[in-house]
């Protein structure tokens, strides 16, 4: 059976980061989910009928990690006929090669509640923005409320909103460095596979 990590948290927490070395370290399969709806709302039209044609060539449209297209994700994912059309691809993908890692908001509580690993990665909002917006070359004051309206709207919506699961392990990196995030979910994640 494959090994799959679910890892879920708001905006700008270290997700990605802690998801890629996770996959790089383990040889595991990475998808940033979040770039799923990050290119249904980027293509624009009815969003339902994006969800249901996409492929993989619109998520590598150049555009997607602004925070325009993160605002446009945040709305379109509150759309249940959306998220709907996306489960098939993301659950597949947790089922190919011998693990995969999967970052998003709703991994370990809808997408594969069966994941060996589920961590919730946080931080503190503001340790958060000044990270993105650094990352992104931002104003910080507009990156912080951009972050706590997509933050309020991800956790507020009534399908599959962003919570940890109960059996979530909590990762709060605000006071973290990059390695110290990544040392602490590979030594979660060795301890797992050991029993797997
Ligand atoms: O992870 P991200 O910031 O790139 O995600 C962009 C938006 O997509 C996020 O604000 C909410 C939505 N999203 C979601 O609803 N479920 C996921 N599994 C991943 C992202």
């Amino acid at each position: 059976m494959p090994f799959t990590i679910a890892i879920d948290g708001p905006a700008a927490a270290g997700k990605g980061t802690i998801a890629r070395a996770l996959a790089e370290r383990f040889g595991f399969a990475h998808l940033d989910t979040g770039m799923i709806y990050r290119a249904v709302g980027a293509i624009g039209g009815d969003p339902i009928e994006a969800a249901r044609r996409l492929s993989a060539t619109d998520l590598l449209r150049p555009d997607l990690r602004s925070a325009t297209a993160g605002q446009a994700a945040s709305r379109v994912a509150a759309i249940p006929e959306v998220r709907a059309a996306l489960i098939v691809f993301q659950r597949r993908f947790a089922r190919t090669g011998a693990g995969a890692v999967l970052d998003g908001r709703d991994i370990g509580t809808v997408i594969c509640p069966e994941a060996e690993v589920k961590l919730y990665v946080t931080a503190d909002d503001r340790t958060r923005a000044a990270r993105r917006a650094a990352e992104l070359g931002a104003d910080y004051e507009q990156t912080l409320a951009e972050l706590r309206e997509r933050d309020a709207r991800d956790a507020a919506r009534d399908v599959a909103p962003m919570r940890p699961a109960e059996d979530a392990v909590v990762l709060d990196t605000t006071l973290l460095s990059i390695e110290e995030a990544t040392s602490q979910a590979a030594a979660l994640v060795a301890q797992r596979l050991e029993n797997h």
